[in-house]
């Protein structure tokens, strides 16, 4: 396969085999959630720039469920036309777009929350316990996940993408470490998988046959072998899409590094592709930087597609590298975009490519 072949989901056309990986800005939204007009000048550029699938950032289906006040929402109907700009930007530049629907369960921001999840388990504080979540309350916050899919798809989005990894909520009740119940919701993989199998379902049912439903899940939970068959009970769920990433736990000793020109993280990925490969598309991620390392993964049958997070964040002509061997700025491997409210989100590629930060 050639990292220009498209691929169908869900009768969406993805126009080639690059994702944008979900990557929140931190510094774009306001405490009421609402799209702004950097988030959509942000996602047009990724289209402009010819990304097949672009997955928007990180957006909390209740407001209790943030990792910083300043996260997109899909909580309030009021929420929708935002994102239906961003939709509408990713659409015109002809790109497939989901957006990546999420709570944070025990690791919600204090000021956005109490922390709830499967168990009561130490929070962000680690002398803060979580408040365990009851029956009912799991099955309202199923309802806040498909409600937020319903205004999602009301936005024009293609679909979504669930977020079951990086130790957030549904990411919390597959882990051992973070779900002890004894009910049907704890235990065996069946159970453990059932919160984010049930919400499949229940968005496939509101959302309808042409919606995406993507999930992005742990590929340790404690183990490969084990998060594979987590996933395979999303598959059966009627998940269209597997993007692997990292989860909690994080000690398989038979997940090794080979020396391939791809790290271990998104070797996981390509363990998980081995075993779905024909059945369900699956991605992969991290440090992706290098265009010739992209497309040794697709081109050697490795993965369907290949999610990019700070590479095209640093710079989204590097989808325009990878297809048409074209110049662009790679990614400078810092700390400066990453994964909090604090860091100085200047990044040093988009510098030198001429963005001025205020
Ligand atoms: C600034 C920033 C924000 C991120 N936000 C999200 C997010 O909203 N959802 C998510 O699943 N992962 C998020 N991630 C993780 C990335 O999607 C990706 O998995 C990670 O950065 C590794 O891939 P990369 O080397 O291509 O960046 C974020 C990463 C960064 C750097």
């Amino acid at each position: 396969m050639k990292a220009s072949d498209s691929l169908e989901v869900r009768g969406k056309v993805i126009r080639n085999r690059i994702t944008m990986a979900p990557t929140v800005k931190f510094d774009y939204a306001g405490p009421d959630g609402k799209a702004t007009e950097k988030h959509i000048e942000h996602y047009r550029e990724r289209a402009e720039h010819g990304c097949g699938l672009i997955c928007v950032e990180a957006t909390a289906v209740s407001p209790d469920g943030r990792f910083w006040t300043n996260h997109m929402g899909l909580w309030d109907d009021d929420q929708i036309e935002g994102h239906s700009l961003i939709a509408k930007a990713c659409h015109d530049n002809g790109a497939v777009v989901i957006v990546q629907i999420n709570h944070t369960g025990i690791t919600s921001n204090p000021d956005c929350g109490p922390a709830i999840g499967p168990s009561s388990v130490p929070t962000r504080d680690p002398n803060v316990m979580s408040k365990e979540m009851n029956t009912f309350e799991i099955h309202k916050m199923q309802e806040n996940f498909v409600n937020a899919a319903v205004r999602a798809k009301k936005a024009g989005y293609d679909g979504v993408q669930l977020h079951g990894c990086h130790s957030y909520l549904i990411n919390q009740f597959i882990s051992k470490k973070t779900n002890l119940r004894t009910d049907e919701y704890g235990g065996s993989v069946e159970n453990r998988a059932r919160f984010g199998a049930e919400i499949i379902k229940a968005v496939r049912k509101e959302c309808g046959e042409d919606f995406i439903i993507s999930i992005r899940t742990a590929g340790i939970e404690p183990d490969v072998a084990t998060a594979i068959e987590i996933a395979e009970e999303y598959v059966k769920a009627g998940v269209d899409m597997l993007q692997v990433s990292t989860g909690i736990e994080w000690d398989d000793p038979t997940h090794k590094e080979e020396g391939k020109p791809y790290n271990k993280f998104a070797k996981l990925g390509v363990r998980f592709h081995d075993h779905f490969k024909g059945r369900i598309p699956v991605s992969c991620v991290n440090s992706l930087y290098e265009p010739s390392v992209i497309r040794y993964l697709l081109e050697n049958d490795l993965v369907d597609l290949v999610d990019l997070g700070r590479p095209i964040l640093a710079d989204p002509a590097i989808v325009e590298a990878v297809l048409e061997y074209k110049p662009f700025v790679k990614c400078f491997d810092c700390p400066n975009c990453q994964y909090g409210p604090f860091m100085p989100h200047k990044c040093p590629a988009a510098i030198k490519r001429g963005v001025k930060f205020e």
